[in-house]
């Protein structure tokens, strides 16, 4: 049977991909996008949602470019990366799109480490993480809510506070995913960035970027580099900042994709009853791991 068309009028629904809060499309399809074959030249780019994972994607294809700003706006962004565990009723899905590519493919995902079809670590292709400080992710996700029909409605703010520090949303707990991907790193070709790290010096970040992929840069395009990625410029640039999406789908009226990209927004949105309550479950659910001295809040 033809799947139904998703007009994006309504929210999608989600359901649960073992315990991880999922779109009911990306449920339904789950064992194909487990079975996903990866190529040994694959790149991956994994975050949880709304750690710079466009901003990363802009990045690398100006890097793979030489900074050629005319071949990274062949197309936008949802197009030159397939995100391989999407899927839109009536649409073409990620993993269509992956399978449709030719290698050298830049690939994006947002699943936690378990959940990763293994044939990326099986292949051992390289992988790049980003992680962002888990107050600044809660207040974009809760922004990104407002605006997409392809996530459930957030609530209020009181209320998806409460669902974020649950681990109730969309591809689950802040905390066990950066933990598990962390936990990952040292075992297989993963580089780990921040994106407070990004933000204080985009130059560093982005030859880090290039070292782990292959490339030199020289200093012309280094510096090209670092201009098209900033935030004005990418807000500015229609193939990467989401406005190519229709409007019933991705509201920017409501929130623009490109919100603020600032270190620190939270202090705007958390009150300090909250603040001590997040302080309080996050030094608990970082109490095992070494992460915790690179996550940053300011
Ligand atoms: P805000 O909502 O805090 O502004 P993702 O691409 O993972 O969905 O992340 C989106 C977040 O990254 C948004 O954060 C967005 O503004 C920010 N962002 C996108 N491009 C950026 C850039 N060039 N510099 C800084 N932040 C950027």
């Amino acid at each position: 049977m033809e799947d139904l068309k998703y007009d994006g009028t309504e929210r999608l629904a989600v359901d649960y991909v073992e315990g991880i809060l999922q779109p009911t499309p990306t449920c339904d399809t789950w064992d194909q996008i487990w079975n996903f074959q990866a190529r040994p030249d694959d790149l991956l780019i994994s975050t949880y949602p709304k750690a710079g994972t466009t901003w990363t994607q802009e990045i690398v294809d100006l890097i793979q470019n030489e900074g050629d700003i005319d071949r990274s706006q062949r197309a936008p962004t949802h197009e030159r990366f397939p995100f391989i565990e999407w899927k839109i009723p009536g649409m073409e899905s990620g993993l269509e799109q992956a399978n449709a590519m030719p290698s050298p493919r830049i690939l994006k995902t947002h699943l936690p480490i378990h959940l990763l079809p293994p044939s990326f670590l099986e292949k051992n292709c390289k992988i790049i993480y980003v992680a962002r400080n888990p107050k600044d992710s809660m207040v974009s996700y809760y922004h990104f809510h407002r605006m997409n029909k392809g996530l459930p409605a957030p609530g209020t703010w009181e209320e998806y506070f409460e669902s974020f520090l649950a681990g109730d949303v969309c591809w689950g707990s802040w905390f066990e995913h950066v933990k598990g991907w962390w936990d990952a790193k040292d075992q297989h070709r993963i580089l780990y960035l921040f994106y407070e790290d990004m933000k204080r010096n985009p130059k560093h970040e982005i030859l880090k970027l290039a070292e782990f992929i292959g490339k030199s840069l020289d200093d012309k395009v280094l510096d090209k580099i670092v201009h098209y990625s900033s935030f004005d410029v990418m807000k500015q640039n229609p193939m990467a900042n989401y406005t190519s999406i229709p409007a019933p789908f991705m509201n920017h009226s409501i929130s623009p994709f490109m919100r603020k990209g600032a270190v620190g927004d939270w202090k705007n949105h958390f009150t300090v009853a909250q603040n001590e309550r997040f302080d309080e479950d996050h030094k608990r659910k970082m109490a095992d791991t070494t992460l915790t001295s690179h996550i940053r809040f300011l």
